[in-house]
């Protein structure tokens, strides 16, 4: 039996490279191993205000980035978290079992809340829950996300344990997976905080649409030290970040990119890593410009995986109803 895979992704704007190295990239790469399915998860996006013509589009812009960059329909699952709606009904009885104390230890809350230009919403303090419920409806083995993700499967985990502990075994308790390298891709222009989607600087993240032009301007603008040494020292933010970037794009071991760089700058690195990111990114651009020309195809590819996943939902569903004695 293959273990089962689930993690998710928000529609809110073009990906970074961050949710690509960290995330989108080795969901692709173990997409044989396992039994894999991913949600484009909005009804987690509007916890922050969404313009809806914008979210729409970006849905389905999210969902053909994904196929993209190499995740296979006829291997994984790829649906939209509010066509299925056992997720919000799996959140809504979970909340009945989560104590307030552990939303409010969410790190995640308190910095999203305090980005938050209005008013802070039920829902981005409910978030963990309904993430949650992504999860455990689905008798997940494996949950890969990057480090931010950790806490809040954690904290599925603990609200898994509580439930069963209540009810008796319902829930199969998850594993979080973060990669060993990259789980925390840092901001360009601030390499000392993780690149992140809020953020609406020009030079801090680098994004899966961004052209040749912007990925050098980016990368060359990109904040080191004052330093010469090419060496991956976390001591030194700017460059190791960098680093563990071509790193992963290249898939070259640490030692061979140590020496291939011994003796020149930083801009040697700058440049090398510019092209090895547009040469990257180059057909995967082509591979969603021609996907976006056939929104039909998308849609379809949305609503397949809808019909296949919805059966798993209403058995774990149904499972929890019974225990917690609703008709
Ligand atoms: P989201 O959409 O913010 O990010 C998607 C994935 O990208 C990872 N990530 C990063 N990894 C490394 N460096 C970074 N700077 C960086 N920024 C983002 C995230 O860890 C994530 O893996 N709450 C989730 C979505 C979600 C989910 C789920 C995930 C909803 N339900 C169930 C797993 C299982 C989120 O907002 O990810």
């Amino acid at each position: 039996m293959r273990k089962r895979v689930l993690s998710g992704i928000q529609p809110t704007g073009n990906i970074h490279i961050g949710n690509y190295l960290a995330a989108v990239q080795n969901w692709v790469l173990r997409q044989d191993e396992f039994e894999n399915i991913f949600c484009i998860v909005d009804l987690h996006a509007i916890t922050i205000y969404q313009d809806p013509r914008i979210l729409k589009r970006q849905i389905r812009q999210l969902a053909a980035l994904l196929i993209a960059s190499g995740i296979d329909p006829q291997k994984s699952f790829v649906f939209v978290q509010s066509q299925v709606s056992a997720h919000a009904q799996l959140a809504w009885i979970l909340n009945c079992f989560t104590p307030m104390g552990w939303l409010n230890r969410m790190t995640q809350f308190k910095e999203k809340s305090k980005e938050c230009k209005n008013e802070v919403s039920t829902g981005l303090f409910d978030y963990p829950v309904l993430m949650a419920a992504d999860i455990l409806l689905y008798e997940t083995d494996l949950v890969p996300v990057g480090e931010d993700q950790k806490q809040h499967v954690e904290f599925a985990r603990d609200i898994a344990k509580r439930f069963n502990s209540i009810y008796g075994p319902t829930f199969k308790i998850p594993e979080v997976l973060i990669p060993e390298v990259g789980a925390r891709i840092m901001g360009l222009d601030e390499p000392t905080k993780k690149m992140s989607k809020s953020k609406e600087r020009f030079g801090h993240a680098i994004y899966l649409l961004d052209s040749p032009d912007q990925i050098r301007a980016k990368i060359m603008a990109a904040v080191t030290d004052s330093g010469r040494d090419i060496h991956f020292d976390q001591s030194r933010p700017g460059i190791y970040n960098l680093l563990v970037i071509y790193e992963l794009f290249t898939k070259y071991p640490r030692p061979d990119i140590e020496r291939r760089f011994e003796g020149k700058g930083y801009v040697a690195l700058k440049k090398e890593l510019i092209e090895v990111i547009i040469e990257h990114l180059r057909p995967l651009q082509s591979r969603y410009q021609k996907l976006m020309e056939d929104s039909g195809q998308i849609d379809s590819i949305l609503q397949k995986g809808a019909v296949a996943v919805r059966p798993i939902t209403e058995k774990t569903l149904a499972a929890v109803k019974e225990k917690v004695g609703l008709w």
